[in-house]
């Protein structure tokens, strides 16, 4: 946290304290002007300090002592935060669980009670979601007997309750449901918007029974047994919290509220991870910080004056609430009244007369200081509530009085705005700024009463903390319509959760939902294998031809092509017995290649092949080559690959039912290149199994997640009925991106699973690749995220053109947003470049329509894997199973959770397999070199 200020300077221009009471000059006595100078800790020592200047002195504690009040609060406030120290901390943070603020589309009848010091204010607000310009409200005040606050709590509730039935009747509300919001201004703790225990009362409040008890229970036990049963007691809420939302009226949103009335409090809007004791790291939640309590450690011990020990201990509640006694207006004539009475007795002020008067509890009233501070009529004040005592004050007493009024008034305003820079230190801390701007709601009787306090308060804040821009918005809140807001605000959050938990349902798996994959999965791996059952099953479980995985001993060198995924490589491949070198180039296969002619695609292949010979001075040799061509062939030798069908928005014409080798053969002869010697070709799957096997013998799967997704894995021979012989194992390339083609996943897929697969090329193909890989996943997420702007539930319902466009929200997209610790501003920025307007609510809802898009693709991977695994344990007859899975593809490498998302899914479907996932890091292409090179070893003499 940076510091205002060096240690040791002047604390503020010509050296006053910025917040020093401020007088007239000519009429301010030689004290006053004296006391512009000082320092705190100094003037005990200054021989010439009268017992009214150490008064003032005491009463005006040093920027610099500020500052270190500051930091402390600070402190209090991180251990607030934290989990482990959130129960004994004094500044207790409480989360309140209100993420939003009014955003216009708030609509319906809703009711508010408000519990004050002396009455209980009901209001009747009808919102008609016209962006709130003309909402309806009435309002009623119920003054409250006096020994309530001391009575039982039934008492209380009970007269609360009246309170909104009468309400009711005279107003002839309707019968429907009605959500209440209920204001209860003291320190509660809360688990839910709708659930709050009181943790201690304060401010002269003291009903029995209701400390630890959840205070929305007990009202609407109360309500209930009036039988008003349509009401419901919805959300409880801190005053502060209804200042922030009052202020936060008319386009200028809030994001910290204060109070200075009775007693004091903050609230603000604090980046949701930082509230540990709540398990939500996402958006912002706002945060009661019950500050009132703070030094009831002794963190304020340097600022204490002998006047705040003796109010702490005439009060109800000594040692308790300390900050809260210095600030708080309940408090405020108390001190006065001790700063007085001691002066009295020092024979510094009314000398000579009797001052017993002084003694008496409450002889000052708040009230009276704060009308005794005014300029103009505060001289005249003082007198008169010094003669209502009895007293017969001189000029001299009545400005004395006056001084000291204004002292306590001002430390009060300069200790809320310590307070206020703490709050604004952390907000720019925690959001990672090097600047924040921020508003400021402020209500409170003292604030309100004296135009002095909020100077003090603004000037203060900003020398504490230089590095934020605190713009004071008092609260406008005469007639309760923040809090209505607020009451508003969590009811349509209710029914948005509610709105977005249904959408969401459908993409939501559960285990058994997933076992039930994982059935199916082993169900088709078992109709693919078959020799009579294998044309029908949607998994092909295609033979590769490659036997073994590579032992070590291979070597040469080799040309490889890698085509189907991200990126269409050529490469050099060199297998020695210090292991592999590589070099290789990357070539664009435009779309219109893709989805143009075979010729022109395999003409445009063997050009690459030619361009990297020639680049690497490789023309003059014939190097046997290792294909991997990542799509369905139907394999009748190492090289020799019929094409079953296009996948992943290839379409070239006239390959389906071709031999690729072949393809590539002719394309070669016709681009006159005969030094082309394709000895393999191989699926991604495997040439990664390969890759990835050379480093680790137990890999015997190859995982694919990337622009498609795919497996292969050892199968034994004897189980695969489409080929001859019965001996050793051989790879399959299941081929499970067209897992579910028949319809056996048919109540999996969701409304935007199918909206999605109409618009591609291979429309009812491929439907498990399409839940989850890559070329698909952005896809699904942009459906989800119409859907919701036509439920008005994102974006403020406003359609964007360009959210309609095919394509537009990336796969990457979803890695970015869903990476730990990115500010949701960031989230802002990417949709912004959607030319969508997001507001921190929407990044936080888009954000979990990514995690549940992601979670359900690497779940339903984690199903697929589950059925190999257990299908090889089961070959081997082993109970546990060690195994490699050799994986590649940018979703699962890149994704931030893609993966340990899968690896636990798998751990829990098949738990007696031990899956370990080897990252392949050159791509498939050394795999299918490797291949190549086996089969060299193999048909060499
Ligand atoms: C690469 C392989 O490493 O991974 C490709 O070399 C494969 O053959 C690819 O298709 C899969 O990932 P993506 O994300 O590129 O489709
Ligand atoms: C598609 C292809 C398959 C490939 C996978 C991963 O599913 O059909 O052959 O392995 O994508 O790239």
């Amino acid at each position: 946290m940076s510091s205002p200020r060096r240690p040791g300077s002047q604390p503020s221009r010509g050296g006053r304290a910025p917040w020093s009471p401020r007088g007239e000059r000519g009429r301010l006595p030689p004290v006053s002007r004296a006391l512009g100078s000082f320092q705190l800790g100094h003037q005990d020592n200054i021989p010439s300090c009268t017992p009214v200047q150490r008064a003032l002195m005491l009463l005006t504690p040093s920027l610099e002592k500020l500052q270190a009040v500051k930091c402390r609060m600070l402190e209090a406030m991180d251990k607030g935060l934290s989990r482990q120290t959130h129960a004994q901390a004094t500044v207790r943070m409480l989360p309140t669980f209100i993420c939003s603020t009014p955003d216009g589309t708030e609509k319906g009848d809703l009711m508010v009670v408000e519990l004050c010091q002396s009455h209980v204010r009901t209001l009747f607000v009808t919102l008609l979601g016209d962006g709130n310009q003309s909402p309806q409200l009435m309002y009623k005040i119920f003054d409250m007997p006096a020994d309530m606050l001391q009575g039982t709590g039934e008492a209380l509730f009970d007269f609360i309750a009246q309170c909104v039935h009468k309400f009711l009747e005279e107003i002839g509300s309707p019968q429907h449901r009605l959500p209440l919001g209920f204001v209860f201004p003291f320190s509660c703790r809360q688990t839910g918007l709708g659930k709050a225990e009181l943790i201690s009362w304060s401010k002269g409040f003291q009903c029995s029974d209701v400390e630890g008890k959840d205070v929305v229970q007990l009202l609407q036990a109360a309500i209930n047994k009036l039988e008003l049963y349509h009401v419901q007691v919805i959300a409880l809420l801190n005053d502060t919290v209804g200042t922030m939302m009052a202020s936060s009226w008319g386009g200028k949103p809030c994001e910290i509220a204060l109070v200075t009335g009775t007693g004091t409090n903050s609230c603000f809007m604090a980046e949701a991870e930082l509230v540990e004791v709540v398990e939500e790291s996402n958006g912002r939640m706002c945060v009661n910080s019950e500050w009132g309590c703070f030094g009831d450690d002794g963190a304020l011990g340097d600022v204490l004056t002998p006047y705040d020990h003796r109010v702490d201990q005439e009060s109800s509640n000594p040692g308790e609430r300390r900050f809260e006694k210095m600030v708080g207006g309940l408090y405020l004539g108390e001190i006065v009244r001790h700063a007085v009475l001691m002066l009295a007795t020092e024979q510094a002020l009314f000398v000579g007369a009797s001052t017993s008067v002084l003694g008496a509890k409450d002889a000052f009233k708040t009230q009276q200081v704060l009308e005794i501070m005014d300029n103009e009529t505060g001289m005249a004040k003082a007198r008169s509530a010094l003669e209502a005592l009895g007293l017969q004050p001189s000029e001299r007493d009545c400005c004395r009085v006056q001084q000291i009024c204004r002292a306590v008034v001002s430390r009060a305003a300069a200790l809320s705005a310590t307070g206020l820079a703490a709050i604004l230190s952390l907000m720019c801390r925690s959001r990672e700024l090097e600047r924040l701007v921020v508003n400021v709601g402020v209500d409170g009787e003292l604030y309100r009463a004296h135009a002095r306090f909020g100077e003090i308060l603004q000037s203060v804040a900003g020398l504490l903390a230089p590095e934020c821009t605190a713009t004071l918005v008092p609260s406008a809140d005469t007639n309760g319509l923040g809090v209505a807001m607020v009451t508003a605000v969590a009811q349509r959050l209710l029914t948005q959760r509610h709105e977005v938990e249904q959408l969401l349902a459908p993409l939501r798996l559960s285990r058994a939902d997933l076992e039930r994959v994982q059935a199916l999965m082993r169900q088709e791996m078992e109709r693919g294998l078959g020799r009579d059952s294998n044309a029908d099953a949607s998994v092909r479980m295609l033979p590769t031809y490659v036997c073994n995985t590579p032992d070590g001993t291979e070597r040469g060198d080799f040309l490889a092509l890698d085509l189907g995924g991200t990126n269409f490589r050529v490469l050099v491949v060199r297998v020695m017995q210090e292991g592999i070198h590589m070099a290789s180039e990357i070539y664009v296969v435009p779309t219109s290649v893709m989805q143009g002619t075979g010729e022109a695609l395999f003409d445009h292949i063997v050009e690459c092949i030619m361009d990297f010979q020639r680049k690497q001075n490789l023309m003059e040799q014939v190097l046997p080559l290792g294909f991997t061509f990542s799509f369905p062939c139907q394999q009748l030798g190492l090289d020799k690959a019929v094409l079953l069908t296009w996948t992943k928005g290839f379409s070239a014409s006239g390959c389906v039912g071709q031999d690729v080798v072949q393809l590539l053969r002719d394309a070669a002869q016709r681009k006159q290149h005969v030094a082309l010697k394709v000895v393999a070709v191989v699926n991604d799957t495997v040439g990664t199994m390969m890759a990835c096997g050379y480093d680790d013998p137990k890999c015997e799967i190859g995982l694919i997640v990337g622009t498609g997704t795919n497996a292969c894995y050892m199968e034994e021979r004897k189980n695969v009925g489409t080929v001859e012989g019965d001996e050793g194992r051989m790879c399959i390339n299941m081929e499970w991106g067209a897992f579910g083609d028949n319809g056996c996943l048919d109540d999996i897929f969701t409304t935007f699973d199918r909206m999605v697969d109409e618009k591609t090329i291979n429309a009812g193909k491929q439907r498990f690749e399409k839940l989850i890989s890559g070329m698909y996943l952005g896809e699904i997420v942009r459906h989800i995220l119409l859907a919701m702007v036509d439920k008005q539930l994102l974006f403020r319902g406003k359609p964007s053109l360009k959210l309609q466009t095919r394509d537009i929200f990336q796969t990457t997209f979803l890695s970015t947003i869903e990476t730990d610790g990115l500010a949701l501003q960031q989230v802002q920025g990417i949709l912004r470049d959607l030319e969508l307007d997001a507001s921190f609510e929407d990044s936080v809802l888009v954000r979990e329509v990514c995690q549940t898009v992601s979670l359900r693709a690497a779940q339903l991977c984690a199903a697929g894997l589950a059925a190999v695994v257990e299908k090889m344990r089961e070959n081997r007859g082993l109970a546990q199973l060690a195994i490699t899975v050799g994986v590649d593809g940018t979703l699962y490498k890149m994704h931030p959770h893609f993966s340990q998302n899968l690896q636990q899914m798998l751990q829990d479907l098949a738990p007696n397999c031990a899956v370990t996932f080897l990252q392949s890091e050159d791509g498939s292409g050394k795999g299918a070199a490797l291949v190549a090179a086996v089969a060299c070893r193999e048909t060499s003499p």
